[in-house]
């Protein structure tokens, strides 16, 4: 099969190439590498079965050809990391709303190809109904704070999505990401393990925002991929929306002691301010965990790799650099 991959030269998008082609399939990759880097793509095993064209989805006149070509789509490409979406609010709309329903737009004028669009727990905004469901209700902070603008922008591509399959019978799917981690994931955009490891590794300190008492969930990128593969084979998933997370939590100032003490660093753990971390007034959320057992109905995933295998690899990606 062509599997085509918007947003595949960056983390979750290089895993999920590598992926395909080690089964023997042929992959296409747009990306403006924004924040995503070639070399992710370069270090792939089949790079004569690797399509690479460097654009914008909104713009590209390659895309047209690309979605025609595709069996499977996964829309991956979007401004990403709460540090980029703070500061630069109008790519993060204009990228996930222009270019998501683009693509949608796309894949249906071309006979309805599989498609998956990728959304994020930040939807679920400051509920407290932990875990969270896919049909809790959402509540979203004020249009002032720029950071809900990347909840709200994905929000509307899910919206689009349902209609598209509603309206136009396109097997679209809705994957709503928790905190995924692994080798090259950069750290660069506020990513919480990646930096706390590259401090930890190099003595500097782990600055843990807030109180350091919120608690987050992170699953590995194998894990995250394995459920993108085995749900492009499964009907039940056509017009659905899927939580896709690690469902065991811990505390963000347990998670820097895990890491010092994994890594056996000497680095000091210090709070930070969220004012001083992001913009006066930041929100954040004290816990966020996915319910998952939707996706464990329809295709039998469930997150199995442990946190001490996550940091072990992504220390391990860091010393390789
Ligand atoms: N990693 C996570 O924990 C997480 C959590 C929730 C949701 N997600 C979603 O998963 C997807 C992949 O995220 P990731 O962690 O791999 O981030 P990433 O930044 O590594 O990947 C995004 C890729 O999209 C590319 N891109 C951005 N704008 C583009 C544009 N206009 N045209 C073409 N390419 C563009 C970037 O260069 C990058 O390679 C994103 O849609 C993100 O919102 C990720």
């Amino acid at each position: 099969m062509n599997i085509l991959i918007t947003g595949g030269a960056g983390f979750i998008g290089s895993h999920l190439a590598e992926s395909w082609l080690k089964d023997g399939h042929s992959v296409s990759v747009i990306d403006d590498l924004s924040t995503g880097s070639l070399e992710n793509l370069k270090r792939l095993p089949h790079q004569d079965r690797i399509e690479f064209v460097k654009g914008n989805v909104i713009t590209s006149r390659a895309l047209p050809r690309m979605i025609q070509k595709a069996d499977v789509i996964y829309h991956l490409a979007a401004a990403v990391g709460v540090e980029l979406v703070v500061h630069d609010p109008i790519r993060t709309i204009e990228t996930n709303v222009s270019g998501t329903s683009r693509i949608l737009k796309l894949a249906s004028k071309y006979g309805g190809r599989r498609l998956f669009v990728a959304s994020t727990s930040e939807v679920y905004g400051k509920s407290t109904n932990v875990p969270f469901h896919e049909t809790d209700d959402l509540i979203i902070g004020p249009s002032t704070h720029s950071r809900w603008s990347y909840a709200c922008s994905k929000l509307i591509d899910e919206f689009l999505l349902m209609a598209y399959h509603r309206s136009k019978g396109l097997p679209g799917t809705v994957t709503r990401f928790f905190n995924t981690v692994g080798p090259r994931q950069t750290g660069r955009y506020g990513m919480v393990i990646p930096r706390f490891v590259s401090a930890a590794l190099q003595g500097k300190p782990l600055r843990v925002y807030g109180t350091g008492k919120q608690t987050r969930c992170f699953c590995h990128v194998s894990d995250t991929v394995r459920a993108l593969r085995l749900l492009a084979d499964c009907e039940a998933s056509f017009g659905q929306i899927l939580n896709i997370g690690s469902t065991n939590r811990i505390t963000i100032r347990e998670l820097a002691e895990t890491i010092v003490e994994q890594l056996h660093s000497t680095s000091e753990i210090v709070s930070v301010s969220y004012d001083e971390a992001y913009e006066v007034g930041f929100e954040d959320m004290l816990h966020r965990a996915p319910d998952c057992t939707k996706i464990g109905r329809i295709c039998g995933w469930k997150a199995e790799l442990p946190l001490e295998r996550i940091i072990s690899d992504v220390a391990g990606h860091f010393r390789s650099l």
